[in-house]
């Protein structure tokens, strides 16, 4: 079969692999119908992970049940599910309370796993034409429909990016009438503003320097902010200030709130610098977020902060130390969560809502191509050029089958 397979750094190549086969009780085999490329798999690409060449990649996948292992009961062959990207047992102790994303036993040196990725447990990535579902009573969603119908490519989401980008708004407590700011659009910001409008806030703000990102912001109904037009957060505070309506219905002292109260950073360690785009700079979403966030407000991190950055600038940054305004975030009192998203606590939630047709979060899908064109589709994403925004992977072999 097909698969993209990590060769080193800037080079993925779609390579012949074999085939898996279902081997304990529980596994499951999948045949793909549809597997995205995040901007997660971007930190493996640059070589700033510890990923070793040669691993297949892919975590957030589709598909078609082909075959089950004897103890699997809950779904057949047949079957159309999407895996949340994290792996997980269901019976450790963080599992039966619903951290998924901190599973205690299917990844020996970390409390996670996921299908192809560094430092995430053994498990071979997605985008490929089959994967191996370890665990499959537990680690499928299973779903109406057939594939490639109208909603394959909104289903696809659920494996990731729509969860983290609803978990992003939940750690930043986000709900009606409530102010945001989301530092990031790419899928997992944008997926943070769709989220943002679904739990009916009254201010969103989506910060980012590429236009078409940008664009799509003003799609799902967020107010777009261009880094490059000055700093975001000065610009955050005029725009408040300037609206008459946010200006005229102040209480004595609250002129003093001029940022928001939930903030979300979709951005993670390899942000760019605000006075030079093209320049890395780790903390500068961090540094935003804590001069953004209004007293008594709430921050949301789902951008990801990995260890060892083989390509971090410092010795620090290569173990993963930064430095932060802790004492403004004491003072401010305010509270901050972060990590890997728990999917499984949402995505049957955010599942249903697209059934219903409250969701599309497909709308931030900007190309849908066959495996070989993923090494192009990695380059071109990762400069994030041409409107490259969110990538599916769409195996033609389904779609006939
Ligand atoms: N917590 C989780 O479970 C989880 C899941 C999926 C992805 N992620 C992480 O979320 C982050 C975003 O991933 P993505 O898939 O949306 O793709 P992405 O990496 O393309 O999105 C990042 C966006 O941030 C923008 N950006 C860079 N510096 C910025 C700055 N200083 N201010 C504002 N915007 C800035 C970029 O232009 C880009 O559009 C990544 O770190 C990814 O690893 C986390
Ligand atoms: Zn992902
Ligand atoms: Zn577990």
């Amino acid at each position: 079969m097909k698969a993209v397979v990590f060769e080193g750094q800037n080079q993925m190549r779609v390579s012949e692999q074999k085939r898996p086969s279902v081997a304990g009780p529980q596994d499951a085999l999948l045949r793909v119908t549809t597997s995205a490329i995040c901007g997660s798999d971007l930190h493996m690409y640059e070589g700033r992970t510890a990923l070793a060449p040669g691993q297949m990649v892919g975590h957030e996948i589709m598909g078609v049940i082909e075959e089950v292992g004897e103890a699997v009961t809950s779904i057949r062959p047949g079957d159309r599910v999407v895996l949340p990207f994290n792996i997980a047992c269901g019976y450790c102790y963080n599992c039966h309370r619903g951290f998924t994303n901190m599973c205690l036993t299917m990844n020996e040196q970390k409390p996670h796993a996921a299908y192809g990725y560094a430092g995430m447990g053994p498990y071979k990535g997605g985008q490929a034409e089959y994967v191996l579902v370890p665990n499959a009573d537990f680690n499928a969603l299973k779903l109406p429909g057939t594939p490639f119908d109208q909603w394959e490519d909104d289903f696809i989401l659920l494996a990731d990016v729509f969860p983290t980008g609803f978990y992003g708004t939940e750690l930043a407590q986000v709900s009606a009438g409530k102010s945001v700011a989301i530092f990031g659009a790419g899928p997992v910001g944008l997926m943070a503003a769709l989220s943002s409008t679904i739990r009916g806030a009254a201010e969103i703000y989506v910060v980012d320097f590429v236009p078409e990102r940008l664009a799509k912001v003003k799609e799902l109904g967020a107010t777009p902010i261009n880094a490059r037009d000055g700093d975001p957060v000065e610009q955050i505070f005029a725009l408040r200030a300037q609206t008459p309506g946010l200006s005229g219905r102040l209480r004595p002292g609250e002129d003093k709130l001029r940022g928001v109260e939930c903030v979300i950073d979709a951005v993670g360690y390899q942000a760019r610098d605000d006075k030079n785009y093209t320049r890395e700079k780790p903390t500068q979403v961090l540094d935003n977020m804590v001069r953004l966030v209004n007293p008594a407000g709430h921050i949301g991190i789902v951008g990801v902060y990995i260890a060892p950055d083989p390509g971090g600038k410092t010795d620090l940054a290569k173990q993963g130390v930064f430095a932060l305004p802790m004492a403004e975030l004491f003072d401010k009192a305010v509270t901050v969560g972060m990590g890997q998203c728990p999917v499984k606590l949402y995505n049957e939630y955010l599942r249903d809502l697209i059934i219903t047709g409250r969701a599309k979060p497909s709308k931030i899908v900007s190309h849908r191509i066959r495996i070989d064109q993923a090494p192009e589709a990695y380059k071109k994403f990762d400069e994030r050029i041409e409107g490259y925004t969110k990538v599916l992977i769409q195996f033609e072999e389904a779609r006939a089958a």
